[in-house]
């Protein structure tokens, strides 16, 4: 328990019954969970009952696709834990860049990965659409 860990089966169907009720998850359904477990370009790594980051990984770079935690429990360095843990199981899986694109306007994830040594690489205008406005996105980037 709050020890991060890879996905299981058996951690699943919790799992999803926790990201339900966040709208900005409404596309990751079971079958994504279930493909990230013999898929080994699709880690996904969680702290039980916390969160998840899922990553796709292509030879020796690996992008993070989402981190989430639970909304009660954040602000209580679960997200940092659980990067620092994945990061050094992908190193070991030969995996030596980490990419991640974020909204520029969010702030805590922003914090999270400069806390954690991402530099940013790049700049997409107006990728995100929120509330009828155009959000820039940052492409970060990280060595391990
Ligand atoms: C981003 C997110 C994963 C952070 O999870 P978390 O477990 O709360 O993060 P941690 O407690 O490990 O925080 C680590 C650092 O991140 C930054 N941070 C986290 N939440 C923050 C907030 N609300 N405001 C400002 N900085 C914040 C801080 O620098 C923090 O370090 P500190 O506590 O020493 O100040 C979480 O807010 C979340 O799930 N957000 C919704 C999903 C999302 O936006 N994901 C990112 C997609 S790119």
């Amino acid at each position: 328990m709050f020890e991060p860990k890879i996905l299981e089966v058996g951690d699943i169907a919790s799992l999803i019954d926790k990201i339900k009720s966040d709208s900005a998850l409404h596309n990751w359904q079971t079958s994504d969970f279930e493909n990230s477990i013999n898929d080994e370009t699709r880690p996904i790594y969680i702290i039980e009952n916390i969160g998840f980051v899922a990553f796709s990984k292509a030879l020796d770079e690996a992008e993070i696709l989402m981190v989430w935690m639970d909304p009660n429990q954040r602000k209580k360095g679960y997200a940092k834990n659980l990067l620092k843990y994945s990061f050094d199981n992908l190193k070991t899986n030969g995996v030596n860049k980490i990419y991640l694109e974020v909204a520029i306007d969010n702030i805590a994830a922003l914090n999270l990965y400069i806390m954690l040594g991402f530099i940013e690489v790049g700049k997409r205008k107006n990728y995100y659409k929120r509330d009828n406005q155009n959000i820039d996105a940052l492409i970060l980037s990280k060595s391990l």
